[in-house]
């Protein structure tokens, strides 16, 4: 239960802090913002928003790099999230008894921010990770940052890092906001503490390969989800399972590996950390997000983007004798992107498709990267202006 306190200071909160769509680029009041907390809790930056922070912006990778500040919120159980404010970057505390350490309740999002050939700063659809998070938040028995809270820190972590959104065409800036149980507790339970926070990270290529198309391997071992499970959500927990599966892979030359159904070993759902689609003719399919793939924001984008260039797009079952049977195959993720995939290696076979110039995959990237950059008109309400 929430308390009637706690709902009524969210309350005013959230009307402090709402925004109607037409007014969301109104940068001054995010900016205005966000600077007076940095105010409020530190002592004048030494150097200005656009100081340069010292990064090859040609070179950048999909790495961690420690930024200026942090958004940190915190709320007890059956509470409502407290206003959050920006830190410094750092390391936070937590009781070796955290629920998140110990029983891993714990989700993450990933969102970027851009800088536009024209110096305009862009979020990409914020609101569906806050959905996202929400959704997940009630599957692992956690309280969720409301809409309206989440897309507000993920814009005054976005300004307050404002120099380190690379410039245009040269990358992006990775927000990932994270929602754990910091409450400590012994026995399984819902912990009676969370911590509700942001850090960023310039960032360029997901995978080594660039813009190269990756090759997949066919996982038949190991599953990353199960019917009833939390596949559908971005819990902590469906990650760290990955890794051997994924270094195994990465091992023998893979850039990463596709996921089979946990039951038959026949549909095909998705790789590690982004969604798949097939092409065949005008169609283009992607496993239906029926609780066991992850629901990608750019999965969904893609889906509307196809549709309106005139292709069918079918959201069902795929086997993998059907992936083997298609013309171009590609993966899509905040993170990858839309990245072309050249090859799918499947009991000891591998099978080629078609990359380059002139696909459909390249057509959606070329879209969607468009929107995103602020190159292609937004005629979708996608795009978030924070500046
Ligand atoms: C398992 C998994 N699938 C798909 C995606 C793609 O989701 P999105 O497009 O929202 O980044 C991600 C990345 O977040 C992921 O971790």
């Amino acid at each position: 239960m929430i308390s009637r306190r706690a709902c009524f200071r969210n309350l005013l909160q959230s009307l402090r802090t709402s925004y109607s769509s037409s007014k969301i680029g109104d940068y001054h009041r995010f900016a205005s913002r966000a600077s007076s907390f940095l105010q409020q809790v530190f002592e004048p930056s030494t150097y200005s928003d656009d100081e340069n922070p010292g990064v090859d912006w040609d070179n950048l990778g999909f790495y961690m790099m420690r930024t200026d500040y942090m958004y940190m919120t915190k709320c007890t159980k059956g509470e409502c999230f407290e206003q959050g404010q920006l830190s410094r970057y750092g390391n936070i505390e937590l009781s070796p008894a955290a629920g998140v350490l110990n029983y891993g309740q714990g989700l993450f999002e990933g969102t970027k921010a851009y800088r536009s050939e024209d110096g305009r700063l862009l979020l990409f659809r914020p609101e569906q990770n806050a959905i996202r998070m929400k959704m997940g938040a009630e599957r692992m028995c956690m309280p969720s940052p409301s809409i309206d809270q989440f897309v507000d820190a993920v814009k005054q972590t976005a300004i307050a890092n404002k120099r380190w959104i690379p410039p245009a065409g040269k990358g992006s800036l990775y927000l990932r906001p994270l929602l754990m149980g910091s409450g400590q507790i012994l026995g399984l339970g819902a912990a009676p503490e969370y911590i509700f926070l942001i850090y960023v990270s310039p960032v360029g290529n997901y995978f080594k390969e660039g813009f190269a198309p990756l090759n997949l391997y066919v996982e038949e071992e190991f599953d990353r989800a199960s019917r009833g499970g939390t596949g559908g959500v971005k819990s902590v927990t469906n990650y760290a399972p990955g890794l051997k599966p994924l270094t195994r892979a990465k091992s023998r030359g893979f850039s990463d590996v596709l996921y089979l159904d946990s039951v038959n070993k026949k549909f095909i759902e998705e790789v590690s950390s982004c969604n798949i689609f097939i092409l065949k003719g005008n169609v283009i399919a992607s496993p239906a997000a029926n609780g066991t793939i992850l629901e990608g924001v750019t999965r969904k984008s893609i889906i509307d983007i196809a549709r309106e260039n005139g292709y069918q797009v079918e959201e069902r079952v795929i086997t993998i004798d059907e992936l083997i049977d298609a013309d171009e195959v590609f993966c899509t993720g905040t993170a990858v992107g839309v990245a072309p995939v050249g090859s799918v290696t499947y009991k000891g076979q591998r099978i080629e498709f078609k990359t380059g110039p002139h696909t459909v995959s390249q057509e959606l990237y070329t879209t969607l990267e468009g929107i995103k950059r602020g190159l292609i008109k937004d005629n979708k309400g996608w795009i978030v202006e924070i500046d």
